[in-house]
């Protein structure tokens, strides 16, 4: 309940995105926050202020020269007695006034006046999002300590226009929220963490791919867990359909051989998981064309290549990691074939997971998995992919503790 009695403001910006923000507050006061809500002119376009204060049961602020607001609560207390300031929708406009100072409305001078970290959903069209000046504002306001949640690739609400830019889900939000009000020790501070996770995929042509059934989700578990523990997380990831995990830093990449780059590319590193279902073969010359059915010719045959191993790379790297996790799936001799393993990828430890079809794990949200290492095998009860990435991560930070340099 990291939520409970906390108390959050609320700035809504003016953008379509305005309307998850109701969602946002209802979800915020679930979880026990008190939720507070500055709007400007431009939200009160898009949301009014009379559902804001319905939901947040509060009134609503948005007069910078409000007389009866600037005389009993005012902009200065208004931005302090909170415990965060989330901004949600924070538009291109917000953004550059903080970066720049200005204070011409309520929203922008609690953001200048507040003493409390700051957290910023954005939301905007993606040329505005990619647009140089936003781009320096966001790197100003990132050294200034203000951290960002999204925003997400898709398409936009009014323009149809497919980018970066749209606002992150309101649960993604709390999830940012909570990483950032969560006062739980920190055991990987300072640690670098490479995971891998998802399928790869391996073209066959322009159009085509060889792909698995890898859905991502407990590479991407582990890259949270991680990063709750305070990790600097580089999660390197295959096409995938979910969201990257709140306050881990994502490169997304296609086939084995682009993810093998960004992971060589990420080292040094104090561990790295290799969740990844990467494809063990690719085919031996991708079409440069769209390969086309010819009739009476009879479908093409395709001549494969093995993918290299980018565990066992980094496992014997010169640079190798001191701690390097492999994950196993078998749908046979789990234990015997883990073991082997653990040798030939130079692996301390491999994560042995059932994923014979019965098991269900395979796009799953439960596993049952096994860590076997030079100490032996141990057996986890069956859990949530949740779950079972707290578990892995707690086991990161003790195999890291420097006692055990
Ligand atoms: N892995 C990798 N690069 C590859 C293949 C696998 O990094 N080209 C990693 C996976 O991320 C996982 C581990 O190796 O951590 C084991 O993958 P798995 O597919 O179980 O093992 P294989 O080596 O492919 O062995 P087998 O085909 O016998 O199952």
């Amino acid at each position: 309940m990291i939520l409970s009695s906390k108390r959050i403001l609320l700035v809504i910006a003016g953008g379509i995105a305005a309307y998850k923000s109701l969602d946002l507050i209802r979800r915020l006061r679930e979880r026990g926050a008190s939720v507070r809500v500055v709007m400007t002119k431009a939200a009160q376009e898009f949301v009014t202020p009379l559902a804001v204060g319905a939901l947040s049961a509060d009134r609503v602020f948005s007069d910078l020269f409000d007389r009866a607001d600037e005389h009993d609560i005012g902009h200065i207390r208004l931005s302090r007695e909170a415990d965060l300031v989330v901004v949600a929708p924070a538009t291109a406009d917000l953004m550059a006034k903080l970066a720049n100072g200005l204070a011409d409305d309520l929203a922008s001078a609690v953001l200048l006046a507040t003493d409390k970290p700051v957290l910023m959903a954005p939301a905007m069209n993606p040329r505005m999002w990619s647009h140089p000046a936003t781009c320096r504002n966001r790197t100003t306001l990132e050294a200034d300590g203000v951290r960002f949640v999204g925003p997400a690739r898709g398409e936009m609400a009014e323009s149809g226009e497919a980018g970066e830019g749209r606002m992150a889900e309101p649960l993604e939000i709390v999830a940012a929220i909570e990483a950032q009000l969560d006062g739980a020790p920190k055991p990987l501070a300072g640690r670098r963490i490479i995971v891998t996770s998802g399928p790869t995929h391996e073209p066959i042509d322009p159009v085509r791919y060889i792909a698995n059934r890898s859905s991502g989700k407990q590479g991407h578990a582990i890259a949270a867990a991680l990063a709750r523990l305070g990790a600097d997380v580089r999660l390197v990831s295959g096409p995938v359909s979910i969201p990257d995990p709140v306050g881990v830093t994502a490169i997304h990449v296609e086939s084995a051989r682009q993810m093998q780059a960004a992971v060589e590319q990420l080292l040094p590193a104090d561990a790295a998981i290799f969740v990844a279902a990467v494809a063990d073969w690719r085919t031996a010359d991708a079409a440069g064309e769209k390969i086309k059915k010819v009739a009476g010719k009879g479908p093409p045959s395709l001549a494969m290549v093995e993918n290299p191993d980018i565990l066992a790379g980094v496992g014997h790297h010169r640079m190798r990691p001191r701690l390097v996790i492999g994950f196993a799936a078998e749908t046979q001799n789990l234990l015997e074939n883990a073991a082997l393993k653990l040798d030939r990828k130079g692996a301390d430890i491999i994560v042995a997971n059932d994923v014979s079809p019965e098991g269900g794990v395979m796009g799953g949200d439960r596993n049952r998995v096994r860590i076997v290492s030079g100490e032996g095998v141990e057996e986890w009860p069956d859990l949530s992919k949740d779950e079972t990435a707290a578990r892995l991560a707690a086991l990161v930070a003790e195999r890291l503790l420097p006692a055990r340099l």
